[in-house]
């Protein structure tokens, strides 16, 4: 069965390692949505490979990875992040690696646009990671965007240039910024084509293909459902629609059935700004972070921390269709003498069993929490459900409970074999 792996959080919940894991029994790995401001982290026997944009299958020997219509690519970080794994013996090529024709790109232009309306922004900015994300999906939209198979005939390059260029200048003047000239970005696309356009292919006719030879493909989420431009803590999310709904619009394969896995973090964590009902602002939030190293793997920002929120999850669970949850870093929980769970929300007198979508409100809404015991003794590695602290055991299930979908696996570390798999679909 094919399966897709969404983040039901706000992104970083360990659905690289997932990913990494699961791609073992998979034939193809497909990126569908988002770009480079992904950061996914594999741990393989004490060697830790971190990919932004490239399908975390690509490490695995044997496998076809796709990078979808739905993915915004910036080609110089392609190109870069494609050298850092050739030097960790990764072998990357036109066999293993299929670009759709119809991405679009990601220029130098969009990042710098990102940070000064970032910077512009002051105090309320999204503190997004820079990476042109938001800029890159609004001129795709635009449908003034430059796409990957324009690469290959220069003249047309030139048109669709011409044309970003009206706009983007006039933006530019604007802002105070100096004026982008033609050439310059012809000459800098023109010198970087080579290294792209072999991997170019028709990905929506080639998935067909490989699903038809009964194939195996596994769908690589990037951020999380809460960051989702239509049902995340808007505008506080990501340019992209994260949810399992956009596998197929981002690479497609119009006729599939998946198992949608939900990466699902045993506590709750957030980089950027924007709402975080739950965060922990004191040294518990402080002792989460530390142990889990919360760090962004993009923009090594801390992360914030906070109790799980199985309000916000179930509702994720829900707007995915989630068959099973992957729960992950329970071993990052084990110090703690109790732990709370957020079981429902509060405003203004009245109770929610789901977060509103007004950020005021999102802000204001405070959590109903339930208490459980913490279980005090070590479950980093622990590969048997049976061999979790009874209190550990009851945590997740009381999780499972209240979220309402089947617990599929649990990860007790970053490496790639810590891992009890519950459902024997996976
Ligand atoms: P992603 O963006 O969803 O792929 O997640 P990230 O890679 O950004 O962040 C997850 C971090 O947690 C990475 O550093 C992983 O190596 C690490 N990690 C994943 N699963 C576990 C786990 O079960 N326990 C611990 N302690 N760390 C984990
Ligand atoms: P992975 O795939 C966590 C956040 C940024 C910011 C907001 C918008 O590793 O889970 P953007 O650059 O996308 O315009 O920033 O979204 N964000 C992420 N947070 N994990 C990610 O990816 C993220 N990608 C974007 O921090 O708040
Ligand atoms: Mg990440």
């Amino acid at each position: 069965m094919n399966i897709t792996i969404i983040g039901t959080q706000w992104g970083d919940e360990g659905k690289g390692k997932v990913v990494d894991l699961l791609a073992e029994s998979a034939d193809v790995i497909v990126r569908f949505q988002g770009g480079h401001n992904a950061g996914h982290t594999l741990v393989i026997n004490g060697v830790v490979y971190k990919l932004s944009l490239l399908p975390s299958g690509i490490v695995r020997p044997g496998k076809i990875s796709v990078i979808g219509n739905g993915v915004v690519i910036d080609p110089e970080h392609l190109i870069k992040e494609m050298g850092q794994l050739a030097e960790k013996g990764i072998k990357i090529n036109p066999d293993n690696l299929y670009i759709a024709d119809n991405c679009c790109l990601i220029l130098p232009l969009h990042s710098e646009l990102d940070r000064a309306l970032e910077e512009a922004k002051g105090v309320n900015k999204i503190g997004t990671t820079g990476r042109g994300i938001g800029p890159a999906y609004e001129d795709k939209v635009a449908r003034r965007a430059i796409r990957v198979s324009d690469l290959k005939n220069p003249e047309y390059l030139k048109e669709r240039l011409e044309n970003l260029l009206v706009y983007h200048n006039a933006l530019r003047r604007g802002l105070g910024q100096p004026e982008i000239k033609l050439n310059d970005v012809l000459k800098f696309l023109t010198d970087l084509a080579p290294k792209i356009t072999p991997f170019i292919k028709p990905v929506w006719y080639e998935l067909d293909k490989l699903q038809t030879a009964g194939k195996k493909i596994l769908f690589e989420g990037a951020q999380g459902t809460l960051l989702d431009v239509d049902h995340g803590t808007y505008p506080f999310v990501t340019s992209s629609n994260t949810i399992a709904a956009q596998a197929q619009a981002g690479c497609g394969l119009g006729y599939t059935k998946s198992y949608k896995l939900g990466i699902t973090k045993a506590y709750t964590t957030r980089v950027g700004s924007g709402p975080f009902p739950t965060e922990l602002e004191n040294e518990i939030g402080q002792h989460i972070q530390k142990k889990g190293h919360e760090f962004g793997t993009v923009t090594s920002r801390i992360r914030r921390c906070g109790w799980f929120d199985a309000v916000l999850v179930r509702q994720a669970c829900k707007l995915n269709g989630i068959d099973g949850i992957a729960l992950m870093k329970l071993d990052v929980l084990e110090e703690l003498d109790s732990l709370k769970i957020c079981v429902g929300y509060e405003l203004d007198g009245k109770k929610f069993d789901y977060f509103p979508a007004c950020p005021q409100a999102q802000t204001r809404i405070k959590p109903i929490y339930e208490e459980i015991a913490g279980w005090k003794s070590t479950t980093a590695g622990v590969r048997k459900f049976d061999d979790l602290p009874v209190n550990a055991q009851k945590y997740v299930k009381r999780l499972e409970e209240l979220v309402g979908v089947k617990i599929a696996l649990i990860s007790t570390s970053p490496e790639r074999d810590d891992s009890i798999i519950l459902d024997n679909k996976l």
